[in-house]
């Protein structure tokens, strides 16, 4: 008999409360465990605030939610200042009676569970989760494939506004450090331009993109996917050029395409923001928080600590969670298979250095 708490850590994605759903289903069914939701992350640890979890416990005539449901019923923290009190979590551990830890993160909040899991000598495993898919060394995590279905659904409905007015759209997604989430969904959703932190690009190769794209194949349109973390080109004017208040990186980028060519370009510039987060998690995505939420049971039970559950070669597999974030995180590289694609399909994704 264990008591195994859980929570989820960083920011949300879709898919979290299927792997808490799948844990408390193999951990109840198979091994007759209690499984404790801990809330807010560390913050239920250091407070000893707790959210009950049992099987079917959320059941509405026979349906369970967490399947479906996205955001995280247990709450979670972003950057908050956990290594400030690494006393009261640690007390918090002991109080709660836990016998092991899943934590549900990203490569940021999972590299401070680490911390702590060495310092109690807690027993615990750890489940990838992101939607800028740069946990390293798994090719699956939690809420990277719907965040994907969501961005690729917002470029089919922007390109038929923009090509019905004859505009240049550019959509601003998410990606700080990493641009997996801007090249999977440009590819798959149609997009014209990839702009991406891992490679450079310069204002004026979009523009003559721009422009090949009307004069040799009668374009009327484009679309043009931005990370938020693509660096501003140094041939371009910076952020005090910019004209809106809250200034991202794909108004700056419309801003400078504006000065193209002496013809008026009508351009236009979303940022699709935390809509990316949220949202109903996909067939792939339940399919790999459930297989993961069981395999982090089986992990518990086997006596391991310290690892991570991982997708390899179309299975599960268990790591150990230093060699993870020691190559973490794992960021777009230039050359690779899906780059090459991209610009085989004649999409501009920068300059090769
Ligand atoms: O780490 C995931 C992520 O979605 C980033 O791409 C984004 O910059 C960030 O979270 C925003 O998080 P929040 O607004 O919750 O701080």
């Amino acid at each position: 008999q264990k008591r195994v708490g859980i929570l989820t850590s960083g920011g949300d994605c879709p898919g979290l409360n299927t792997v808490i759903r799948a844990v408390v289903s193999h951990a109840t069914l198979t091994y007759g465990w209690e499984v404790v939701g801990i809330s807010y992350a560390t913050k239920g640890l250091q407070e000893k605030t707790t959210v009950p979890l049992t099987l079917h416990g959320l059941d509405l005539r026979g349906i369970d939610p967490l399947l479906s449901m996205g955001g995280t019923i247990l709450g979670s923290i972003n950057k908050g200042d956990t290594l400030a009190h690494v006393d009261e979590i640690m007390a918090g551990y002991q109080a709660l009676k836990l016998d092991a830890l899943i934590g549900i993160g990203g490569d940021g909040s999972l590299g401070i569970l680490s911390q702590l899991q060495h310092q109690g000598n807690w027993q615990f495993i750890a489940i990838p989760k992101t939607i800028d898919n740069d946990v390293a060394l798994t090719e699956r995590v939690v809420g990277f494939d719907t965040a994907v279905n969501t961005v690729v659904d917002a470029l089919n409905r922007l390109t038929f506004t923009a090509a019905s007015h004859d505009r240049v759209m550019i959509v601003e997604v998410m990606g700080r450090t990493a641009g997996h989430l801007a090249l999977h969904a440009g590819i798959a959703g149609g997009a014209d331009v990839i702009l991406i932190p891992e490679i450079p690009y310069t204002i004026k190769d979009i523009c003559a993109h721009l422009q090949e794209l009307r004069d040799r194949w009668g374009r009327r349109f484009a679309i043009v996917v931005v990370a938020e973390g693509a660096h501003i080109p140094d041939d371009s004017l910076n952020y005090a050029a910019c004209s809106k208040p809250s200034c991202g990186i794909g108004q700056l980028i419309a801003d400078e395409l504006r000065n193209c060519s002496h013809e008026t370009i009508d351009i236009r510039a979303a940022v699709l923001g935390h809509i990316q987060r949220g949202g109903i998690p996909s067939a792939l995505d339940r399919l790999v928080a459930s297989a993961f939420g069981k395999a982090a049971v089986d992990l518990i039970a086997s006596g391991k600590s310290g690892e991570m559950v991982a997708w390899q070669n179309g299975e599960v597999v268990a790591l150990p969670l230093e060699a993870v974030l020691a190559k973490s995180p794992s960021l777009v590289d230039p050359h690779n298979y899906l780059v090459e694609t991209a610009r085989s399909l004649g999409i501009y994704v920068g300059n090769l250095q």
